[in-house]
């Protein structure tokens, strides 16, 4: 059985990634990582959890020794707004931690995921039925950080044989942990609001459009594209994936149809529009679906049903 090491564990997507890869691979063989003490206090409530700072190369190396890593998940990123607050540590962390995690893939011979994002394209990237090889000139530091990772994942795979892999996602719609410092928030923050207040006030502009992915599928386009038979895949990093494309006025009258009380404004942020504009409305995602079977199972009215049951569970409402 392979022995998995996810290391940025306590992010959104790590959060329900060890659960995930657990039930897929067994207990034993999952080691979550994290940087901050009280994230990894938590995951060791349900995994094996150690600490470590994915830019620090000896101590993940000793990681990758110590628990005979077959493959390493690289989920260490800060995201696109936080990312334009503070370039240069966006820069420092995501590619600390890519290059560490490449290097280390190579020494090793580990596999290696890194997520990559819708957030690679740009304003002059064709923006309906985005192509899975197309213009990439991101406008922001966190795009240039996954076209970087990008281009140097497919490099240790045609130089050094490593075996990485990518997908590029869109928003994640999760009710595990919070996104934070991301352009797609809104879609996950909107039904905490409303559950809790009734009222939300969005970021983003209502006619903005942008792919979102549910959690559930995102995980299993990940276990899938690990799983792929190598001599299937034509593109390694980075996959397209999406399920869904809308925008704030859409989702929030899917939430309306629901919860009738609901009410809805915009207090638009000039960052965040940005940012939002420039990346594609919707993604083709042919080569992820000819390549390795992505099928994605979530539409927009059973993600909202979802979303709304569980997090009421979750706020004990
Ligand atoms: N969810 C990310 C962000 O908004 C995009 O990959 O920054």
């Amino acid at each position: 059985m392979k022995r998995i090491l996810v290391v940025g564990a306590g992010g959104q997507i790590g959060t329900e990634l060890i659960p995930h890869l657990q039930k897929n691979y067994g207990y034993d063989n999952v080691i979550a990582a994290d940087l901050k003490d009280e994230v990894v206090a938590r995951l060791s409530q349900n995994a094996i959890a150690e600490k470590l700072d994915a830019t620090d190369f000896q101590a993940y190396g000793e990681l990758v020794k110590k628990y005979k890593v077959d493959a390493i998940y690289n989920m260490v990123a800060l995201l696109s707004a936080t990312g334009e607050r503070m370039p240069d540590v966006a820069w420092n962390i995501n590619m600390g931690a890519l290059l560490n995690s490449l290097n280390l893939a190579k020494e090793f011979n580990t596999a290696l995921f890194t997520p990559s994002s819708i957030g690679a394209f740009g304003s002059n990237t064709p923006h309906t039925k985005t192509p899975q090889d197309t213009v990439m000139r991101p406008n922001t530091i966190y795009g240039v950080c996954k076209v970087t990772g990008e281009l140097l994942s497919d490099y240790y795979f045609s130089r050094f044989g490593v075996d990485t892999r990518s997908v590029r996602f869109p928003g994640l719609i999760s009710n595990g942990a919070l996104p934070g410092g991301g352009t797609t928030d809104y879609a996950v923050e909107v039904f905490y609001e409303i559950i809790r207040s009734g009222h939300y006030t969005c970021p983003i502009p209502e006619d903005t459009y942008m792919d979102m992915l549910y959690m559930p599928d995102a995980l299993n386009a990940l276990t899938q594209l690990m799983e792929a038979d190598p001599a299937k895949l034509v593109h390694r990093n980075s996959f397209n994936v999406t399920c869904m494309s809308f925008n704030p006025r859409e989702l929030f009258a899917k939430i309306k149809e629901r919860v009738p009380h609901a009410t809805f404004d915009f207090d638009v942020d000039p960052v965040k529009a940005q940012i939002s504009a420039s990346w594609p409305d919707s993604l083709d995602d042919s080569c992820a679906r000819e390549e390795w079977g992505w099928n994605p199972q979530w539409d927009l009215d059973a993600m909202v049903d979802d979303m709304l049951k569980t997090i009421a569970q979750k706020l004990g409402k």
